[in-house]
């Protein structure tokens, strides 16, 4: 199957991104044809810093590659390096209903956090049923905020179809597992957002210090405590063992566990759990050219199907190959 998703580069990756996204993008390689791209132009929605914008650009892709995405099983590129969506994008607005773009939660709630109306945040479903569309994508993975946004995908590419012929193949979410809310260290869902996150290639010492301060109850060290309502746990339990959460969890019920202890086993047990993409992260810095290459041999490959389907998206509505 072809699997396809995009990520926004709109700062470094924390522990939710990878327990919620990440990890089953990864997991999704092995066994389909699968697109991942980092949606630089959707970050320009928010990101106004062009140093910063393209710093995270380039930081997304050296991380997903160093937290094990594949070039050889997977296509890994740039949003922007396949100007066919933008130019796809046009096309589908022509048969995009307003009240369609104007029901969308994402954007009502950016205005209303603040964020300007802008023409580029109200359309922002647009470039992305483009992103899905132009490849084919059979499945496409995102988180319960993006559900919106791929009815909307399906939507457009109908209306599209409809008017026009079988152009577009209406893709199917993959929503990923709800079971997988990481808690941040204030013990609401992880976020960048919320300022509350830990991002797995932050500096050891960092990250230590940080997980130190997540919130705990009161229950005193000599009494027994339930794992399934602390916010260490939550954690710890994503990066050990089976055995060894298994063995936490009984030192939770037995009392005289004190919630310190378990902060500095969780901080070892994130740093062995990242160790490998920690070392795989340092080879890539080091090797700019081959990041650079990689992300082009999969810009290569998106455009060759991505023109493929642009082409017949412009044949079928009558603005193919004219003038030239
Ligand atoms: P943030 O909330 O930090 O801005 P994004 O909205 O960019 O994160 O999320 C990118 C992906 O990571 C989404 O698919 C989202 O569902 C997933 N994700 C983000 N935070 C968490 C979390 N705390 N637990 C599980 N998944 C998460
Ligand atoms: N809007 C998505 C997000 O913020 C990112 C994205 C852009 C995307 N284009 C996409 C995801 C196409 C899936 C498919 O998470």
């Amino acid at each position: 199957m072809r699997v396809l998703s995009g990520i926004q580069p709109s700062g470094a990756f924390h522990l939710g991104n990878y327990f919620g996204a990440i990890r089953q993008y990864i997991d999704l390689q092995e066994d389909n044809e699968a697109f991942y791209f980092i949606a630089n132009l959707h970050a320009l929605t928010s990101l106004r810093d062009r140093t910063r914008l393209e710093d995270l650009t380039r930081d997304a892709a050296v991380d997903l590659l160093a937290l094990g995405l594949n070039p050889e099983k997977a296509h890994l590129f740039i949003q922007s390096d396949v100007p066919e969506v933008s130019e796809l994008t046009w096309l589908l607005m022509t048969v995009t209903p307003m009240g369609l773009l104007e029901r969308c939660h994402a954007y009502k709630d950016k205005v209303s956090q603040g964020l300007p109306a802008e023409h580029g945040l109200f359309s922002y479903p647009v470039l992305m049923a483009a992103d899905i569309l132009i490849y084919d994508s059979e499945v496409v993975p995102v988180g319960q905020d993006q559900k919106q946004h791929l009815e909307v995908t399906r939507d457009i590419a109908s209306s599209f179809n409809h008017m026009y012929g079988d152009v577009f193949r209406l893709p199917e979410p993959l929503i990923l597992k709800e079971g997988a809310v990481v808690p941040g260290l204030d013990g609401q869902k992880m976020s960048k957002s919320y300022s509350n996150t830990i991002e797995i290639f932050e500096m050891e010492k960092a990250q230590r210090k940080k997980i130190m301060r997540i919130v705990t109850d009161s229950v005193p060290v000599e009494d027994s405590k339930n794992p399934d309502t602390c916010n260490v746990f939550q954690i710890y339990k994503l990066v050990v063992s089976d055995a060894d959460r298994d063995a936490m969890e009984q030192r939770y019920h037995a009392g005289g566990l004190g919630y310190g202890e378990v902060k500095k086993e969780l901080a070892e047990a994130v740093v062995t759990y990242f160790a490998e993409a920690r070392a795989r992260r340092e080879t890539l810095l080091s090797r700019s050219d081959d990041v650079s290459d990689i992300l082009k041999t999969g810009a290569m490959r998106a455009r060759e199907k991505a023109s493929e389907v642009l082409d017949r998206a412009q044949k079928a509505c009558g603005i193919g190959r004219i003038g030239c």
